[in-house]
C-alpha cells in the first residue's frame, strides 16, 4: 500500500480529500446563508439574532479554514471557488430572509445536512485510520448537533 507523507494510505487519502471538498463547498454555502440572515433579519428580535447569526458565521469561517487545511495535510488541494462551491453543495439557499422563525429554520436545515455528510466522512477516515480527520469531525458534530438543540429550543413556543 502507498503511503503519504503522513503515513496514511494514499489512495483512502485522495478519496477523504473529496468528501472534505464537498463537506468544504457545503459549508461555504451555510457560511452564506448565515451573512445573509445576519443582514437581513428584522423585527424585534433583531439585535438577539444579528449577534448570534454572526457568532454563527464566525465559527463556521473557523471550521472552513480547519475543513481546507485538513485537505492539505491529506495532500489534497482545497476548492474555493464559488463556482466549485455551487457545483459540490446540494444545502438549500437562503434568500432575502428576514423573518426569524425561517431564519433559525434554516439554520437548523443547513446543520442538517452537514451533519449527514461529516457522518460519512467519518465512517471512511475510521476506516482509513485517520485520527485527525476522525476527531476534527467528531468534534464538528457534538458542537453542531448541540447547535441543533438550542435552535430547536428557541423554535418551541
Ligand atoms: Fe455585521
Amino acid at each position: 500500500m502507498e503511503l503519504n507523507s503522513i503515513g496514511l494510505s494514499s489512495e483512502k487519502s485522495e478519496g477523504l480529500s473529496e468528501d472534505l471538498n464537498v463537506l468544504l463547498a457545503n459549508f461555504q454555502r451555510y457560511y452564506q446563508n448565515l451573512r445573509g440572515i445576519h443582514w437581513n433579519i428584522k423585527g424585534r428580535l433583531f439585535f438577539d439574532l444579528h449577534v448570534k447569526f454572526e457568532e454563527l458565521y464566525n465559527d463556521a469561517n473557523t471550521k472552513v479554514d480547519e475543513i481546507a487545511e485538513r485537505i492539505l495535510t491529506l495532500g489534497g488541494v482545497p476548492l474555493h471557488t464559488f463556482e466549485d462551491y455551487i457545483a459540490k453543495s446540494e444545502i438549500e439557499v437562503g434568500k432575502n430572509i428576514t423573518k426569524d422563525k425561517e431564519a433559525i429554520e434554516l439554520i437548523v436545515d443547513s446543520i442538517k445536512k452537514l451533519l449527514i455528510i461529516e457522518r460519512g466522512i467519518l465512517e471512511t477516515s475510521d476506516e482509513a485510520n485517520d485520527e485527525g480527520t476522525n476527531s476534527m469531525m467528531s468534534d464538528f458534530i457534538t458542537e453542531q448537533e448541540k447547535t441543533v438543540w438550542m435552535m430547536k429550543a428557541w423554535l418551541t413556543e
